[in-house]
């Protein structure tokens, strides 16, 4: 039973008023790799997102690969596939995220926008952070997915690491961040957590 139910509620009220979570439930959240391509350098992005994360303690944090789902591209076929279903459930089960974004052509990979077409519900009243890279630090595929996500009734929040792929990253394929992302990347994870915390008060209306 949760330690908030009941007769407890009644005399303090609802513990997540105010958007602060005051439960011991610990929020999921995917760290979402944007990137399908073989020879992606995603992974070592997200796996560096994860290991600070993880260090907080304040919630389970997981990897999110879109290649493992192996969508079709939305409407050629007839939507049976088991991964459509697997997409939308893992993301049912999460309360926020963070997206590893990288710039093709000035805007996010055809893979992530397709994943995110094949699930509607599934992402509304919850929150975002963006890890983003490329020869501007991916900002112009960060501030295209900012949109998509607005559509989408996700809350993308303020603070956003911006990756280098000329001084993050050796040989544009080996991730070594500078130090000064930790601590934009504790930031951002700050505030996706707040608001997740916030947004599941919504959710469970
Ligand atoms: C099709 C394509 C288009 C790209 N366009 C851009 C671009 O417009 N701006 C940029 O900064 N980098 C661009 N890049 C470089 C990518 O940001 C870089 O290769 C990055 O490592 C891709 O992420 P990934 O390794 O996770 O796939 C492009 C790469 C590809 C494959």
């Amino acid at each position: 039973m949760a330690p908030w139910s009941g007769y407890a509620k009644k005399i303090f009220g609802n513990p997540t008023k105010g958007g602060r979570q005051l439960t011991n439930e610990k929020l999921n959240i995917g760290i979402v790799l944007g990137s399908t391509r073989q020879g992606r350098v995603s992974p070592q992005v997200g796996e560096w997102v994860k290991g600070i994360a993880d260090k907080r303690g304040d919630a389970n944090y997981e990897i999110v690969d879109i290649a493992y789902f192996q969508l079709p591209f939305l409407g050629t076929t007839d939507g049976t596939e088991p991964g459509i279903a697997a997409w939308n459930e893992k993301l049912a089960n999460l309360d926020g995220f963070v997206f590893i974004v990288q710039e093709y052509n000035h805007s996010i990979t055809g893979a992530l926008k397709n994943a995110i077409d094949f699930a509607r519900e599934a992402w509304n009243n919850k929150a975002a952070g963006i890890v983003s890279y490329g020869s501007t630090g991916g900002a112009r595929a960060a501030e295209h997915l900012r949109g998509i996500l607005g559509e989408l009734m996700v809350a993308d929040v303020r603070t956003h690491p911006t990756l280098s792929l000329f001084t993050d990253f050796e040989n544009f394929s080996v991730f070594k961040p500078q130090d000064l992302h930790q601590d934009n990347l504790k930031l951002m994870l700050d505030q996706v957590i707040a608001w997740s915390g916030a947004l599941k008060t919504l959710r469970q209306k």
